[in-house]
């Protein structure tokens, strides 16, 4: 470096000296300091240049580890189905009306919960992993984005009763119920002494293998790692989560004895669950495939959301998620059917970006994308939208 520094100056040919100055500032570690060999640009933008709900993931993936990326970012198996839900979105059509009003209203009320957007945060585990705050930077961040409602996952890092005191947003539990029904009770208990206005019981299989990060490793030469034991793998080689294996509809009428506020199935998929769902008393129907992480090669929700609106015929409030990236989205879900939709990774991505005002900045730009497309389409209320809105080419 202290040859390459000084010698261009006393270089005569022109570029010969360009190439030693080019060799000085290349060694300089200054500038080694600010470039990731492994990325494009290693620049972070500051939170307020960032402009769509889109922005965040290259930032959240900037900061996170890859092991904490890939654990957000990942759907199971060869993710058909994490794609199917993001293509499902081209598959539907706006058709903007002539009718505009000057005021745009979101304000909606889903199962006795007042709500500015009709806009929930869906349940995830294992926020720690993104900010150290976790699930309290979440429910602040929710908090100040309108009161955004949020369900908080059975796998909390941190305890119900130290995240639903941290902000005054409505705050729901999530439910991966076990065999031993008493076995639940203390969860329920806990959830909703802490406050929580729902229980939302999670039916579907998270897989526990995610093909892409085992490829991943394939590729770096590093043998798999499981993350399940050689001994589970023996007894269970086929990977479905044996202590889910009981699930079945009597279990919900001994989960109602426990619960005193409204009860959601999340992971619906058809009409015909969902129809089973409302005969078995459920308060909501919660229309997931868990973003493409259950069993792979399940449809797309948003291609199964309409025969399951029409199953379901308005006795009960539906919930949405997998696959919502922009307001449009959400205003095509509604369209086709949804009471409500729920963010998964999408404010994962703005924790792990800039902490608690990056999921409020995301969950604000979806909430400002959803005013402008129902202006844009000339429907200026939730009860406005319905299925003329849109056209559909699923196959
Ligand atoms: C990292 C991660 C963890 C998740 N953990 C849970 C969970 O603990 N319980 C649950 O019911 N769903 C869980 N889900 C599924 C989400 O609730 C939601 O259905 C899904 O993320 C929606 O798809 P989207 O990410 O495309 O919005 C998880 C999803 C992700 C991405």
């Amino acid at each position: 470096m202290a040859g390459a520094d000084s010698r261009w100056k006393v270089r005569a040919d022109r570029r010969a000296a360009i190439r030693s100055f080019a060799a000085a500032l290349a060694g300089s570690p200054l500038l080694r300091g600010q470039q990731d060999p492994f990325r494009d640009h290693s620049r972070v933008p500051r939170l307020d240049e960032l402009k769509t709900p889109l922005d965040f993931e290259p930032v959240a993936f900037a900061k996170l580890t890859r092991y904490n990326y890939d654990y957000t970012a990942y759907g199971s198996d060869g993710e058909f189905t994490m794609r199917r839900n993001r293509e499902a979105f081209d598959w539907v059509r706006l058709l903007p009306g002539v009718a505009t009003s000057g005021t745009v209203n979101t304000a909606t009320e889903i199962l006795g919960v007042k709500m500015e957007y009709p806009i929930l945060i869906s349940p995830t585990a294992a926020q720690v992993q993104l900010h150290p705050d976790g699930e309290i930077a979440m429910h602040q961040a929710a908090a100040a984005a309108s009161n955004t409602p949020m369900i908080l996952s059975t796998n909390t890092s941190i305890p119900v009763d130290k995240v639903v005191p941290a902000a005054p947003s409505p705050m729901w539990f999530q439910l991966y119920a076990r065999e031993d029904m008493e076995s639940n009770r203390d969860a329920l208990d806990r959830a909703q002494e802490a406050g929580c206005k729902a229980i939302v019981v999670t039916i579907d299989q998270q897989a526990p293998v995610y093909e892409r990060a085992q490829h991943d490793r394939n590729l770096s030469g590093t043998p798999v790692v499981r993350r399940v034991s050689t001994r589970q793998v023996a007894a269970n080689p086929y990977r479905i989560q044996e202590t889910r294996m009981f699930y079945n509809w009597g279990m919900f009428a001994q989960l109602r004895a426990m619960i005193k506020v409204p009860m959601v199935i999340k992971g619906v998929i058809s009409a015909e669950d969902a129809k089973l769902a409302v005969e078995h008393g459920l308060d909501a129907v919660y229309v997931s495939n868990h973003g493409g992480r259950g069993l792979d090669y399940s449809p797309s929700t948003l291609e199964v959301l309409p025969e399951i609106a029409e199953a379901v015929g308005g006795r009960v409030p539906i919930l949405f998620d997998s696959g919502i990236r922009r307001g449009t989205d959400i205003l095509k879900a509604l369209a086709l059917g949804a009471s409500a939709v729920c963010l998964g990774r999408m404010p994962r991505w703005g924790l792990a970006a800039y902490g608690p005002q990056g999921a409020q900045k995301m969950l604000e730009l979806m909430q400002a994308e959803l005013k402008q497309a129902m202006m844009a389409t000339g429907r200026p209320t939730l009860p406005s939208i319905n299925r003329s809105l849109v056209r559909t080419d699923f196959p």
